[in-house]
């Protein structure tokens, strides 16, 4: 065979496999009870309705879902989507909109058409992994910003952007998954979103909102939307049919400048020429029929009740007075837990899975290198009783891990 490494295109050889990938090999064992993947609960999927509806298009519309489609997307399902975005506060319409499969491939798209080798962009620490995967295959630099429970650290982001202006850089854009994130379950207030809408205008810089858990929230008042707060158009919004539908479907959606949109679409011509057309008349139809709003109540309601079994699992089983803390978010898919700084997650990885309980290890989030003392912990897939069991063999091995120290 040729020398395959000289004929790897520069894209090709800056990403690497996701280390994740990796150790998530190693949790496919028997009685492994894993919190590492994000995936949705198949209890949540409309099994039911999704066959009904996709008969239904076959019988009624087969030449259409059977057929190429035009590239930004089907009428039918851009203007149930402007409906949808309406209810959120977002005022556009179908040409501010375009259909994607699924948010990665609205990150994807957004890379192809800003990013130059090199440019700076903004990102929270942590950040969604995927999305730095996206940004790097097109050769972008990491500028992290610090982060807390209500999101963003404006006054660092401000600073850094003052940082990049002076130098002349020339920045693009910053990354933001502002609810529910991925993975802290951190949801930004409305007070740090505001600020941040204004420092995008006053600084000139697109502002990229990733959010696929925004509806999933299970109590507590939701904040604007950035691209409900900017006037200017400067909000780039990646949402998702993965978590509230199914993500087996590949359907998401852009919302943006129709400028911008025009631009991605063209971009999106060279991937893939055009969404699913079966895809998404059946996403259409679930729309039309006015059946999401009931479904994302009862997504809600088995999510809420796995969030609570999670964090009741923590209070009982983690050790006291050692330092370890998370923060029980409103809302998503996610629970971030925080060692003390001697305590390396990425080091304790192995141990865990020797006592069969898998974790995310939280460095990979962070694009400083930082947060081995970080891990991300998933509630919406496993069971309660694999949640509770789950819990108390990672307490076990933190726990494990703690006495090693102090004997040290
Ligand atoms: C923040 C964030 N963005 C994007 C995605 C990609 O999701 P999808 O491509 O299924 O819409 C995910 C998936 O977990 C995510 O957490």
């Amino acid at each position: 065979m040729i020398d395959l490494i000289k004929n790897y295109s520069i894209t090709s050889r800056r990403v690497k496999g996701s280390a994740i990938r990796e150790l998530l090999k190693l949790t496919n064992k028997p009685d492994m009870i894993s919190f590492a993947g994000g995936l949705p609960s198949p209890e949540s999927f409309p099994t039911e309705s999704i066959a009904e509806i996709a008969a239904k298009v076959l019988k009624d519309k087969a030449h259409i879902a059977l057929q190429y489609t035009e590239t930004e997307g089907l009428i039918e399902l851009r203007e149930q989507v402007a409906i949808l975005m309406k209810k959120d506060g977002i005022h556009v319409g179908a040409e501010n909109i375009l259909i994607t499969a699924s948010s990665q491939q609205a990150l994807d798209l957004v890379g192809r058409v800003f990013i130059d080798p090199t440019d700076p962009l903004l990102v929270e620490l942590p950040t969604y992994l995927g999305g730095l995967q996206a940004f790097t295959a097109y050769g972008a630099r990491f500028i992290g910003v610090a982060s807390d429970n209500q999101g963003m650290i404006m006054e660092d982001l401000e600073s850094k952007l003052r940082k990049l202006q002076l130098s002349e850089e020339h920045y693009k854009f910053i990354y933001t998954v502002p609810d529910f994130q991925n993975p802290s379950g951190v949801t930004w207030t409305n007070e740090r979103r505001q600020k941040a809408v204004e420092l995008s205008n006053r600084y000139n810089v697109l502002l990229i909102d990733d959010s696929p858990y925004r509806e999933l929230r299970f109590e507590g008042k939701r904040p604007d939307a950035l691209h409900a707060i900017d006037k200017e158009g400067n909000v780039i919004t990646c949402r998702t049919f993965s978590k509230i539908f199914a993500p087996g479907l590949r359907l998401g959606w852009i919302v943006g400048h129709k400028n911008i949109i025009a631009k991605l679409s063209v971009a999106k011509q060279s991937v893939d020429l055009c969404t699913s057309g079966f895809n998404q008349l059946i996403a259409a139809e679930f729309l039309k029929q006015n059946l999401l709003d009931n479904h994302v109540k009862k997504i809600i309601d088995i999510y809420r009740v796995k969030r609570d079994a999670m964090d009741r699992a923590l209070e009982k089983y983690m050790p006291k007075g050692e330092g370890i803390s998370w923060m029980k978010p409103e809302g998503g898919l996610f629970l971030f837990l925080k060692l003390p700084e001697l305590l390396d997650a990425d080091d304790m990885f192995h141990e865990a899975i020797e006592k069969k309980v898998a974790y995310v290890i939280g460095s990979v989030f962070h694009c400083d290198g930082k947060g081995q003392n970080t891990m991300r912990l998933n509630f919406s897939y496993p069971t309660l009783e694999q949640i509770d069991i789950g819990i108390s063999r990672l307490a076990d091995t933190i726990k494990e891990r703690i006495v090693k120290l102090k004997r040290r």
